[in-house]
């Protein structure tokens, strides 16, 4: 009886920052790699079914479809000698003595590949698909070893827009790390090494803007201090802003260099509290169409390795960029700000100009701080690790735009959360992979409604939108909280929202700032619902488990007897409510009604008659009930 009293203890309501809902999922398109793929790199095209992996000495080129997944696999070798050289320093890296591919990106029509190929890197062009040749066209290349790292450890970013590619490149052993233009028809250009302290990248994205010149790239990192005492904290996060008009400065003052770089301090943490979380590793950005606005979600951890994310606005991010003074700068900034982007034509007096550029070579790091929006970080589940993130903006029925964030987990779990101004609402958790490996990358297709996740076993598609997983109640589909789905009031179903939907018109409803189903209207029925019981034959000496499969994990989960007010409670065990044999349970005749009560509504989810006729267990039963049962009965037991 031990684990029973054990069990009951457990049998509390599990609520507020976990997951409403569960799935296992186990769709047909997912790839499993042959050799596991420790790292992986990601290039997928809005709109497409084609998603490139790049591994280790390899591209993988899966297409997707709903039955299944083919897959084309392009060899990417270093050559022999690079790898020879490589074991031959690098003794305590030489498991990355091969060409791990970092880079896979579409700059124009010129799909660009680099690998680490064995210590010395090197980049390809990609054509058609399927040929890896030497890249040539308009424009310039960098210095391959700016674009990929030499050993797939050290941290790269590469983004492009406007035919050119913008580079970050992490710090490690000597190298000082670095943020470059590195191919296009643009002057290529670098960081100064002063600007940056050790850095490792973890983002960059593009801040749109109606202008044309005043279009800037960001780029998240994280500086690292080696000579912190050891009770300091080694770490800062940091945004760094470029032009992309930049075309570097004058002969003896930053010739190859940014002349816009600012850098600016942002924390992750409650307030001034000493509780920060200061390592930055992933960021990504979502701004709507030529707006200066949007938000930009930092993943965080601590000295502990405790994963937080951060949420902070663009708006906020360019306030202070605009108008914070310069740290170590006292002077005042007038007429045209250092750093600040300026079109072709419009032409700064040449001495102002001069002094702009000393100024940005030697004090590049704004004085303001950016904090997060609700000046802590999002309020998400503390037991699991995120390692990887992507999020999608979604236009709601109400014409208002939602934030869905995707948070892959170390235990090879993808958490579907909605964000929205004032709270983090986690609507699901997706059980994806056989082989429970971390996260790794994602890529997120918001035109075609797709999310690929990838692990070192598998990558695997999901849906954004299903849903059809909500159930077939109006309460259901509006309790689930996904901004993607609506209940259709005409159809009766619980459908995704149409593109184009015209909310004057249609039939479409939705709650998404609470979890409040009453627009449905619905009470008085759902009192009403009553399910036919499960017949259950027991002998007088057997003991019985019923077992209540759990739905929402928001809800509270209570067995009632013979319409009594009295509750008898749960013992949890994984996903079932099972009422068992405990003190004052009298489990031997009567029917048993299983209620799960979410948002003030009682619902009855399952019951069962128990009929004690002093005979064996029927044949009937065993078919029915049994097999969910005994798996109860089972999972118990191995407590
Ligand atoms: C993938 O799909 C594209 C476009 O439909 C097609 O051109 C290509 O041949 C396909 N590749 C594989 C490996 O199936
Ligand atoms: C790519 O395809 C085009 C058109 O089919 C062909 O002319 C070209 O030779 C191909 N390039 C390579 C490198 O195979
Ligand atoms: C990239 O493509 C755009 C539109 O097709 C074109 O205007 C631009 O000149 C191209 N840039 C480069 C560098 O090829
Ligand atoms: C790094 O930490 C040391 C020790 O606290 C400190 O003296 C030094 O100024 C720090 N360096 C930077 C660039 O902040
Ligand atoms: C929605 O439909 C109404 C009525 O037909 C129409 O007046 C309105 O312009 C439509 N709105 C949009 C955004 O299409
Ligand atoms: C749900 O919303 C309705 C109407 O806005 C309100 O009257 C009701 O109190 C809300 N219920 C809960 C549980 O918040
Ligand atoms: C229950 O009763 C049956 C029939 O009397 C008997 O064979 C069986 O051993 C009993 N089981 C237990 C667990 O006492």
């Amino acid at each position: 009886m031990n684990s029973f009293l054990l069990l009951s203890i457990f049998a509390t309501v599990i609520a507020g920052k976990s997951p409403r809902l569960k799935f296992v999922v186990h769709e047909r398109s997912r790839f499993h790699f042959r050799t596991p793929e420790n790292y992986l790199s990601m290039f997928h095209q809005d709109g497409s079914d084609t998603l490139y992996v790049g591994g280790r000495a390899k591209i993988y080129v899966l297409n997707f479809t709903d039955r299944g997944v083919r897959d084309l696999q392009i060899p990417a070798a270093s050559d022999q000698t690079a790898i020879d050289t490589c074991k031959a320093k690098a003794a305590p890296l030489e498991l990355e003595c091969d060409n791990f591919i970092t880079v896979l990106q579409k700059v124009n029509d010129t799909f660009i590949v680099c690998g680490t190929n064995a210590g010395s890197p090197r980049c390809w062009m990609l054509v058609n698909d399927t040929v890896l040749t030497d890249v040539q066209g308009n424009g310039q290349i960098g210095s391959a070893s700016d674009i990929s790292p030499a050993y797939p450890s050290q941290k790269s970013i590469s983004l492009p827009t406007d035919g050119s590619l913008y580079s970050a490149m992490s710090s490690v052993g000597g190298h000082a790390g670095s943020i470059r233009r590195t191919f296009g028809p643009q002057k290529l250009l670098k960081s100064e090494n002063v600007w940056l302290l050790n850095p490792q990248f973890a983002g960059a994205a593009v801040i749109p803007s109606a202008e044309k010149y005043k279009e800037e790239v960001y780029v998240f990192f994280s500086e690292f201090n080696k000579t912190a005492k050891v009770d300091e904290e080694p770490f800062r996060a940091r945004i760094g802003r470029v032009c992309t008009g930049d075309e570097g400065g004058i002969r003896s003052l930053l010739p190859e260099s940014w002349t816009t770089f600012l850098k600016a301090r942002v924390m992750c943490g409650a307030g001034n509290t000493q509780q920060q979380y200061n390592n930055m590793k992933q960021a990504v950005v979502l701004t709507a169409q030529d707006k200066r606005a949007g938000v930009l979600y930092g993943l965080f951890s601590n000295a502990w390795g405790r994963t937080v994310i951060c949420a902070y606005s663009i708006e906020d991010i360019d306030q202070a960029f605009s108008n914070s003074k310069l740290k170590g700068y006292s002077s005042p900034l007038t007429g045209n700000r250092p750093g600040m982007c300026v079109s072709k034509s419009h032409s700064i007096p040449e001495n102002q100009y001069i002094k702009n550029l000393g100024v940005i070579r030697y004090n590049p790091e704004i004085e303001d701080v950016i904090r997060p929006v609700g000046v802590a970080p999002l309020d998400l589940p503390t037991d699991d690790q995120i390692t990887h993130t992507v999020a999608d903006i979604v236009l709601a029925v109400n014409e208002e735009h939602y934030s869905v964030l995707y948070l892959g987990t170390e235990q090879g779990k993808v958490l579907k959360a909605l964000h929205t101004s004032d709270e983090v609402f986690i609507i699901s958790q997706y059980s994806l992979f056989h082989n429970e490996g971390p996260v790794l990358n994602m890529a997120i297709d918001s035109q075609k409604g797709h999310l690929y996740v990838g692990t070192a076993m598998e990558v695997q598609r999901l849906q954004l939108a299903d849903c059809g997983r909500y159930g077939d109640t109006c309460r259901e589909c509006i309790l689930s909280r996904d901004p993607y789905c609506g209940w259709d009031k005409a159809r009766r179903k619980c459908i995704v929202t149409p593109p184009g939907y015209n909310a004057t018109t249609g039939t479409i409803i939705q709650n998404l700032d609470q979890s409040n189903s009453s627009i449905c209207g619905e009470a008085a029925a759902l009192k009403q619902r009553r399910t036919s019981p499960k017949e259950v034959l027991v002998q007088s000496n057997t003991t019985v488990f019923l077992p209540c499969p759990v739905h929402s994990f928001h809800a509270t989960y209570r067995w009632e007897k013979d319409n009594c007010n009295k509750n008898y409670p749960c013992l949890f065990s994984g996903d079932f409510c099972v009422l068992g044999p405990v003190v004052s349970t009298p489990l031997r005749e009567g029917v048993f009604r299983c209620m799960a009560t979410e948002d003030g509504f009682k619902v009855e989810v399952i019951s069962f008659r128990l009929v004690n006729d002093g005979r064996l267990l029927s044949a009937s039963l065993g078919s029915t009930v049994g097999p969910s049962l005994l798996l109860a009965v089972a999972t118990l037991w191995l407590h």
